[in-house]
């Protein structure tokens, strides 16, 4: 197919907020597939990812063939017409969603243009040359969508008034059980003027209905009306809010990992007075935090680091790079037997990788838990460049997707009652009463939903200082006045 590159025009991409609250609208079916079918960077399927949706159950098309971090989320189809694709494949879907291309058709090249064209209308009629890409991109999604499924598509504001538009709009309230038009007074991108329209379609060839719009002055006001009460059809969202009211899991958010493994604690990890006295450069080594009373708050500051350091704690790992081998003293401390406080490199771990004196470590980690403790897994979060954990503690990266903002949001959700309560569950309970986490276990805890709020950050800092200073319950007080 000679479908030219898609026009710069259309790389329009939808604010995440916008695609995580038309998600939530449609629900998932846990037993149907997503389609996203102009998939751009990913906004959407991002959002679907978000509601525990596996890559199995999601295909994504775009047209670009440029990779997008969001890509390994979802089946995804690049270099492909989603046009072209929908008239062949016989798949049904039964979530379609997206925010398609707004061209004019005159305006695309060669095949995509014929193809485009020649996409029948609802009554039958090729829609022709003088309709608009988005049209096109809805009358080839209500092809493919299957019974009883839903779609929910950002289109222009000419979707309420194109004359080549105007055979869906009289038809479309036939075949949906309910269609709900959210339409915004102001753009709801940054930078665009056209997208100005949410429309939402519940149960396809359940209808009829009559369709509903409602107008709002703001994309915020219409984000909170489409995810809040009363749209749609309890019986096709139902699914849907009971996934939302039901947590996500915390490793659909984010990786919990251990640490890195030296293989041997005593030659690899060392104070700052080690270090200097054996004169080993900064680029010998990796500041690390090694054990669980290394973290001390919600964030993890450089002054906090440092203060670690001035203490004699153990926050040096040595982890020599390829020019500090050069250096004398890193050269030797390498030749240097076991007995001579040497390393153990006939150790397993350090016997088996290349080479042996560099320790594989997480790369760039969100933050670090303790799995053992009084006070229960918390997050403390990295603020310092290049510092990572060993083994004795977890490191946690959150996904792509998910908002810097958000992750003290997720903290923070990690804190409340409900979380508490799981949390307890999953524990591994020793002898002496301590209780332990495992990340398999971490990674499984249920989140609850938590508010919109301005400072994510401060409100965590907060609950853990609270939880740190053994106030325990009014921790998760504060945690538990933002759940939804
Ligand atoms: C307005 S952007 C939206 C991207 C994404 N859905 C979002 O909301 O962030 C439109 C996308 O459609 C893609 N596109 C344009 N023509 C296409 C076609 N015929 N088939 C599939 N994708 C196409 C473009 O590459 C672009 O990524």
């Amino acid at each position: 197919v000679t479908s030219g590159p898609p026009p710069e025009s259309c790389k329009v991409y939808t604010p995440l907020e916008l695609a995580a609250a038309m998600i939530r609208a449609l629900g998932d079916d846990p037993e149907g597939i997503w389609l996203e079918p102009s998939h751009g960077q990913g906004a959407f399927v991002r959002a679907i990812a978000a509601l525990s949706v596996p890559k199995s159950r999601i295909v994504a098309v775009d047209l670009d063939p440029t990779p997008a971090a969001a890509d390994r989320l979802a089946t995804t189809l690049r270099g492909t017409d989603f046009l072209s694709w929908a008239s062949k494949t016989n798949r049904r879907f039964a979530r379609i969603v997206g925010n398609p291309p707004y061209v004019s058709l005159s305006r695309l090249n060669g095949e995509s243009r014929r193809i485009a064209a020649s996409v029948s209308g609802p009554s039958g009629v090729p829609i022709g040359l003088g309709a608009n890409t988005w049209y096109a991109f809805v009358l080839m999604a209500l092809r493919v969508l299957e019974r009883g499924g839903s779609l929910a598509f950002v289109l222009p504001s000419a979707a309420e008034y194109a004359d080549y538009s105007a055979d869906i709009r009289s038809t479309i309230g036939q075949r949906f059980e309910s269609v709900h038009l959210f339409r915004c007074r102001r753009p709801l991108f940054p930078d665009v003027q056209e997208g100005t329209m949410v429309a939402i379609a519940r149960g396809y060839g359940r209808g009829p209905c009559k369709p509903q719009r409602k107008t709002f002055d703001t994309a915020e006001r219409l984000i909170e009306a489409m995810t809040g009460q009363g749209i749609g059809s309890p019986g096709s969202c139902l699914s849907g809010s009971k996934l939302n009211k039901d947590a996500q899991r915390l490793g659909d958010l984010a990786q919990i990992r251990l640490g890195g493994v030296t293989g041997d604690a005593k030659f690899f990890l060392m104070t700052e007075a080690r270090r200097k006295a054996e004169r080993l450069p900064l680029r010998a080594v990796t500041p690390v935090l090694t054990r669980a009373r290394h973290l001390r708050s919600g964030v993890l500051t450089a002054a906090h680091w440092e203060e670690l350091r001035r203490n004699e704690e153990r926050v040096w790992l040595f982890n020599p790079s390829d020019a500090a081998l050069r250096t004398e003293s890193v050269a030797r401390r390498l030749q240097l037997l076991e007995e001579d406080g040497g390393c153990r490199r006939d150790a397993f771990k350090i016997a088996s990788r290349s080479p042996w004196y560099r320790t594989p470590l997480p790369a760039a980690p969100h933050g670090f838990l303790s799995g053992m403790g009084m006070a229960g897994p918390w997050i403390a979060f990295n603020a310092v460049p290049r510092l990572n954990a060993t083994n004795t503690l977890y490191v946690i990266t959150f996904q792509p997707f998910v908002e810097p903002a958000d992750r003290f949001k997720i903290a923070l959700a990690l804190l409340t009652s409900e979380a508490r309560h799981r949390l307890r569950q999953v524990a591994r309970r020793y002898a002496d009463g301590l209780l332990k986490y495992e990340p398999g276990a971490l990674s499984d805890i249920g989140l609850p939903q938590m508010r919109q709020e301005a400072d994510w950050q401060a409100i965590y800092e907060n609950a853990v200082s609270l939880l740190l200073a053994g106030k325990h319950r009014r921790s998760r007080e504060t945690a538990d006045a933002y759940v939804v």
